[in-house]
């Protein structure tokens, strides 16, 4: 897995338990590392038994822990527990399972447990029988109760050539629910904000018939618009494609670049994060004629003019506390392209795509983007339009953050 907006930065403690289905967390502590998280790989002394430390410490974020006290911070587990954004337990054994739900901090990985306010995963694994007593299913009932997510085992081969459930969930099984946590989390980044959003193309009117216009459909535009809303913003969508009524999100119908422009300024200063995808026409007619042009007067002189440049205006008049993200849509020099954009037009992210591929940019249900800001650029992968607004939205939100644009 590459390196993911969902995990840019979050800090992950893997705690290890002491069962044979440990040298597995190796392989997901690699994954989560390559996804852009910060693993800190903490053992217990059972652990030790099937792996060892040291690849831990190699392929971790950080070295790897067992104790409470073999290093020179008197209070690791509270500094751990702390600064985690998530707690994974894999393998979780019954033991493990049992002394947390009981409350028992007695080494490190335990008293970190009991500590922390991050959410916790436990990925289970252990015997068929032991899985399905009794004690270790209250235990698993008391942690759901609490809000642990407990992804449970799965069928198959398991240690002493026996076969049942009680394998540990793969690697993907447990990506997967980390990123739908971090996505649900995600969810709540925008409570409170306003959110303008512009969609579809613009046409620019060469007499009551003729337009012109571009190939934009506005689905990356509603997108993000609905994903806003999903995440919790009070939306205003400015579109140029019609969108059904009961959407939840406040609709400004336009048709041209200079309609786009008015309805754009009259909330942009109220917003505190706007989002220009739309595709607005760069030039527009000097004059459009009041009837329709006739074929038979030979073929039209038509003078074209610039439309007002709406994303330059808006970075122009840019309040403190507002993000501005522009769009690119490029046929080459994709990047260069951005960050000249990003520059010019004082935005600060520019979200480029390139319109000659066939899966991504206009009209088609997926699209695949370079998000560039500040002095870094990041590849997302080909994905769903709303995959890429929500993965968009949830790192501009963590970044507004971080860089204190969003006190709140
Ligand atoms: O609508 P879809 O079919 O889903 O396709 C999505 C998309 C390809 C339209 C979208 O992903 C996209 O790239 N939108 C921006 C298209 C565009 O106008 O790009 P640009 O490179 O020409 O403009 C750069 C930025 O300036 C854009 O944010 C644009 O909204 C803005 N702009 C451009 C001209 C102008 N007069 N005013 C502007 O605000």
């Amino acid at each position: 897995m590459s390196n993911s907006p969902l995990f840019s930065g979050k800090k992950i403690v893997l705690g290890v338990g002491g069962g044979i289905a440990a040298y597995k967390s190796v392989e997901l502590m690699r994954r989560l590392v390559d996804a852009g998280a910060f693993v800190s790989p903490v053992l217990t002394e059972a652990s030790l038994r099937f792996v060892g430390e040291v690849t831990f410490s190699a392929l971790g974020s950080e070295r790897a822990r067992v104790s409470l006290w073999d290093e020179d911070d008197p209070i690791p587990h509270t500094r751990l527990a702390q600064q985690a954004d998530l707690i994974v337990l894999a393998p979780a054994t019954a033991d493990l399972i049992a002394r947390y739900a009981a409350g028992i901090a007695d080494d490190l990985l335990t008293t970190t447990l009991i500590a922390t306010k991050a959410p916790v995963v436990v990925v289970a694994a252990m015997h068929t029988e032991m899985w399905q007593h009794p004690s270790v299913v209250e235990n698993i009932a008391i942690l759901r109760g609490r809000g642990v997510i407990v992804i449970e085992p799965e069928s198959g081969r398991l240690a002493g050539g026996d076969v049942g459930v009680g394998r540990l969930a793969s690697a993907e099984r447990v990506i997967s629910a980390i990123e739908e946590l971090f996505a649900v989390e995600g969810r709540r980044v925008l409570a409170g904000k306003r959110v303008l959003v512009t969609a579809g193309g613009t046409r620019e009117a060469i007499d009551p018939v003729r337009f012109i216009g571009n190939r934009s459909s506005g689905k990356q535009g509603i997108a993000f618009a609905r994903t806003a809303l999903d995440f919790g913003a009070e939306v205003t969508l400015v579109t140029t494609v019609p969108v059904p009524e009961g959407s939840g999100v406040d609709v400004v119908q336009v048709e041209s670049a200079q309609e786009m422009f008015e309805a754009v300024s009259k909330v942009s200063g109220k917003c505190d994060l706007v989002v220009m995808a739309a595709a607005v026409a760069d030039f527009r007619c000097k004059e459009i004629s009041p009837t329709k042009i006739k074929k038979g007067r030979g073929v039209p002189q038509v003078l074209l003019e610039p439309t007002p440049d709406i994303l330059a205006h808006l970075g122009s008049v840019k309040p403190e506390n507002q993000v501005l993200i522009g769009f690119a849509a490029e046929t080459g020099e994709l990047e260069a392209e951005a960050r000249r954009k990003l520059k010019d037009k004082n935005a600060d992210f520019i979200v480029a795509n390139n319109v000659l591929e066939g899966d991504a940019g206009f009209a088609v249900d997926t699209n695949r983007v370079t998000l560039v800001y500040d002095d870094s650029a990041m590849a997302l992968e080909l994905a769903d339009k709303k995959d890429i607004a929500k993965k968009v939205l949830s790192f501009v939100a963590e970044w507004a953050q971080k860089k204190g644009v969003w006190t709140v």
